[in-house]
């Protein structure tokens, strides 16, 4: 750039600057600048205004409002859902219109499956307060719901297969009404116990913690489950005898543990019976998968001692989990829980916890002697296939009492005594049938033909 452009330029800076108060005074008689400078005054007041809108906000945030944050690994958080849930139908069924966030424009849907005692079941969708923003009045006050999602960090993927994106719930409501959370939450509890109860939880590990997995089933009656007469007595009265027996324990410095052994052929009712078994004493069941993959020594030894309350580790099939055949999968992957580690883990380190074990085989014989050493397994009990008292026990629990107005009760106690002489003729010859076939049997048949097909059932053993 030429050195006289740059002086050409300056000269009238210099200009600008003498003839300051002349411009100004030009600026003032001007309208379009008396405007401008309107316009100026009215942008600065109002950003003015805005910050001290969002910092008034702030304070009375801070000063007036109170916020609770449930995330989703809290048991209180599907009690709290299941709570708006409740709230929203009650409230559409007493008026006409429906609760307040039901008005909201994101909402989430529940798929509940109801299981009758009879076997039918009927499917129905609950509306719940999806991610975003919701309002309702609890007592006569507002609450803010805002339901977050985090889908970047998912929980309990690796070890389970199943991924859960990260969840929040904010309830936002006045200073003055926090008390009422206190007692919202306990609503939303007893809402959600009361409909667990007379349902049996299944808690599955998710890493190191045990989680509810799937929603509350119903309860089987203990009689349900037909085992061979005495059996099903002898294991619950020494589980009650057990339970009734913590001092006594302590007293003596005895880990108050116990361990169950259940083995027989499949399809014999063992799993049943255990289920059934925790629903009778309003027991959870802890679902323990000794070859899942990611679940080493010392996760075991975390998640076997610290079972949620009231609940039995349930163990299927603990033969497979140290034969070597089912120790590598498919694809290469070795389970990394050690027989060793699995016993000490059954030992644990002395404490006052309660622990309850049930264990399952089919195949008793292939198990390492050190593993049913009392202590670790307390009572072992053969669970097999059907007597021929269980048969006709089985057969009177299907069809007693039944619609089925062709078979009278003095036939049914005749096709019931025939069924009896059957298993037991074949019994003779060595040959067995399941509960699980004699069940799949009575629910495809009538009773009379149950009775005379029932000689397709039978294998050798
Ligand atoms: N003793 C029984 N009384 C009534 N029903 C039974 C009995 N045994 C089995 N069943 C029925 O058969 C099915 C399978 O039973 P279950 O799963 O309890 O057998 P299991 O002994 O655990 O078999 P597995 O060793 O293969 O695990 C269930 O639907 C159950 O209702
Ligand atoms: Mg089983």
């Amino acid at each position: 750039m030429p050195a006289g452009a740059v002086s050409s330029q300056m000269a009238p800076a210099s200009a600008v600057a003498s003839s300051g108060s002349s411009l100004l005074s030009l600026a003032g008689d001007n309208p379009y600048f008396q405007a401008g400078f309107g316009l100026l005054g009215v942008g600065a007041a109002m950003t003015l205004a805005r910050t001290g809108s969002i910092w008034g906000a702030t304070v009375l945030r801070r000063r007036m409002l109170v916020s609770l944050e449930i995330d989703n690994r809290d048991r209180a958080y599907d009690w709290f859902l299941g709570w708006m849930a409740h709230r929203s139908s009650s409230a559409a069924k007493s008026t006409a219109r429906s609760a307040p966030w039901i008005r909201s424009h994101e909402l989430s849907v529940e798929t509940m499956i109801e299981r009758r005692p009879n076997g039918s079941s009927s499917v129905f969708f609950q509306l719940v307060a999806g991610p975003g923003t919701h309002w309702f009045k609890y007592k006569g006050a507002w609450m803010q719901v805002k339901r977050e999602r985090e889908t970047r960090s998912m929980m309990g993927g690796q070890q389970t297969g199943m991924a859960v994106p990260w969840e929040t719930v904010t309830l936002t409501t006045l200073s003055r009404d926090r008390k009422l959370f206190p007692e919202l939450l306990a609503e939303a509890r007893d809402l959600g116990m009361r409909g667990q109860e007379g349902n049996l939880v299944i808690h599955t590990a998710w890493g190191i913690e045990w989680r509810p997995f799937g929603k509350p089933r119903r309860k089987r009656p203990l009689q349900s489950v037909v085992l061979e007469p005495g059996m099903g007595e002898k294991i619950e009265q020494d589980i009650k005898a057990f339970l009734a027996r913590r001092q006594w324990y302590a007293d003596r410095g005895i880990p108050y543990r116990r361990g169950y052994l259940l083995h027989g052929p499949p399809g014999s009712g063992k799993t049943s019976f255990i289920q059934a078994l925790a629903g009778s004493l309003s027991y959870d069941i802890c679902l323990l998968n000794l070859s899942e993959r990611g679940l080493a020594d010392d996760k075991l030894n975390h998640l076997l001692s610290n079972a949620p309350e009231r609940s039995f580790v349930l163990i299927e099939d603990v033969d497979a989990a140290f034969n070597k055949r089912a120790q590598t999968t498919a694809d290469g992957y070795q389970s990394s829980v050690t027989f060793s580690g699995f016993l000490n883990a059954l030992d644990g380190v002395a404490s006052g916890e309660e622990r309850i074990v049930f264990m399952t085989t089919n195949h008793v014989e292939q198990l390492d002697p050190a593993l049913i050493r009392p202590g670790r397994v307390d009572f072992s009990g053969l669970i097999d296939n059907a007597s021929p008292l269980q048969a006709r026990t089985l057969f009177h629990r299907f069809y007693s009492g039944g619609a089925d107005a062709e078979v009278d009760a003095d036939e049914l106690e005749v096709l019931a005594h025939n069924l009896q002489e059957i298993v037991e003729g074949r019994m003779k010859n060595g040959e067995r049938v399941s509960m699980a076939a004699l069940q799949g049997h009575f629910i495809r048949n009538q009773p009379r033909e149950a009775v005379t097909r029932s000689l397709e059932l039978f294998k050798c053993r």
